[in-house]
């Protein structure tokens, strides 16, 4: 375990205030807060290190290379990929998951596959297919997650047929915290010779992933979830699936030779990764990824499970607090809607004149919403530098809205 009071003080944000209170940060889901090593090392590098990668044969630009694909082998380590050419780099998991729409999808699914979703996927995991509905008769078949909110892997199991092509399923909801069994999936879909694709933008965040041992074909983070910098991110793609992709972005880096009539393209991962990158955010996320091994995922996740069940212990005794889908192996994150008040916008608004940022609204998941018979939650979502004091806070705050809203 690790000491909470000290990892705080890495957050230069956290120690500042926001409407005269201390700010309580539970917006995690959304986004992540830096630590002073990741912002040391976007202003070393843009002070010290700057230059394009991949192209230069001068100094910076080896320098800034070598740092930006140190990255690869860190994120490699991160997800325990067997191979370093396994890892493609992208602008967050909405990247990635049109990448594996374009690039691999849809080459070969014809009108009438199907492609299996849970209700609870954000729109990331939902829209790229919708493209493919919409312009190749692609069929998305969902798969409902029951009153705790938890998804049976064996219902996603179940609804695997003959016309299945892909399995895109979330390991976390951002909006319920469930977690989903996706190694049992991963295991039944590879008998079947079905693909998963594995939307880790929450669960990576929470605790070890093994994408070895999860069995899934490909695996998406996003690095400002992982208290890295907007704009990166990353996926890994076994290398049997890369081999079978179709560039989705076209231009420079990505080819091996050009002429008027012929192009050749450069090796995986290169040939997907088009154009200048995301090159101090990629060095940035991998800063953030070592942050966050330093202090042990392990330990991560034991730690936001004590927050998990503390939170539930305290909001539970809420009764005019309505929580979707209160899982007991859920992650640390909480939607809700209050007895009373009108839109969880209020609830939101009301907290955060007690300094504390939660989210409200559809949170990208208007399936799941319109699952739950609501039109949008107040969420309130946890990282690894929350503490039990911050949820008493939280409560406080929501009993003065039930207050003024009963
Ligand atoms: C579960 C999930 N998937 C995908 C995304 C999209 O990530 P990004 O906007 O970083 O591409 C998010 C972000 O909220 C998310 O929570």
């Amino acid at each position: 375990m690790y000491n909470v009071t000290e990892i705080r003080k890495d957050f230069p944000i956290l120690s500042r205030e926001v409407n005269g209170k201390p700010l309580v940060y539970l917006d995690n889901g959304a986004s992540a807060q830096k630590p002073q090593v990741v912002i040391d090392a976007i202003t070393r590098a843009y002070s010290h290190e700057y230059a394009n990668v991949h192209r230069g044969l001068h100094y910076l630009s080896n320098l800034a290379t070598d740092k930006y694909e140190a990255t690869r082998g860190i994120v490699k380590q991160f997800l325990n990929a067997e191979h370093e050419d396994e890892i493609l780099f992208t602008s967050g998991t909405t990247e990635a998951l049109n990448l594996i729409s374009y690039g691999w999808a849809a080459p070969r699914l014809q009108a009438g596959d199907e492609i299996i979703l849970s209700v609870m996927e954000h729109h990331a995991n939902i829209v790229p297919w919708h493209f493919l509905r919409e312009r190749q008769g692609v069929v998305l078949k969902w798969v409902e997650t029951d009153v705790n909110g938890d998804l049976d892997p064996q219902a996603v199991i179940d609804a695997i047929g003959p016309k299945t092509k892909m399995i895109a399923i979330t390991q976390m909801s951002n909006v319920l915290g469930t977690v989903v069994d996706v190694k049992t999936i991963c295991t039944a879909a590879r008998m079947r010779g079905v693909p998963v694709v594995v939307d880790g933008s929450q669960s990576s965040v929470h605790a070890p992933v093994d994408v070895q041992d999860m069995g899934c074909d490909f695996f998406a983070i996003t690095g400002h979830k992982l208290y890295g910098p907007t704009g990166s991110g990353a996926i890994y793609i076994r290398r049997d699936r890369m081999a079978e992709m179709r560039p989705f972005i076209g231009g420079g880096d990505m080819i091996r030779e050009v002429s008027r009539d012929v192009i050749t393209y450069n090796d995986p991962p290169y040939k997907f990764e088009a154009g200048t990158p995301g090159i101090v955010q990629m060095i940035g996320m991998g800063v953030a990824l070592e942050y966050m091994m330093n202090i042990g995922m392990q330990n991560i996740a034991e730690h936001e499970r004590k927050l998990r069940d503390y939170a539930q212990k305290r909001l539970t005794g809420l009764n005019w607090l309505n929580i979707q889908g209160n899982s007991a192996t859920k992650g640390a994150i909480f939607s809700f809607t209050l007895d009373g008040a009108g839109h969880p916008h209020d609830i939101s608004t009301v907290v955060d004149q007690k300094g504390i940022a939660v989210r409200a609204g559809h949170h990208c998941a208007q399936p799941l919403m319109t699952h739950l018979g609501v039109t949008a939650t107040c969420r309130a979502s946890f990282g690894l530098y929350n503490t039990p004091e911050e949820v008493d806070k939280l409560v406080d705050a929501l009993e003065l809205c039930h207050e003024l809203f009963a």
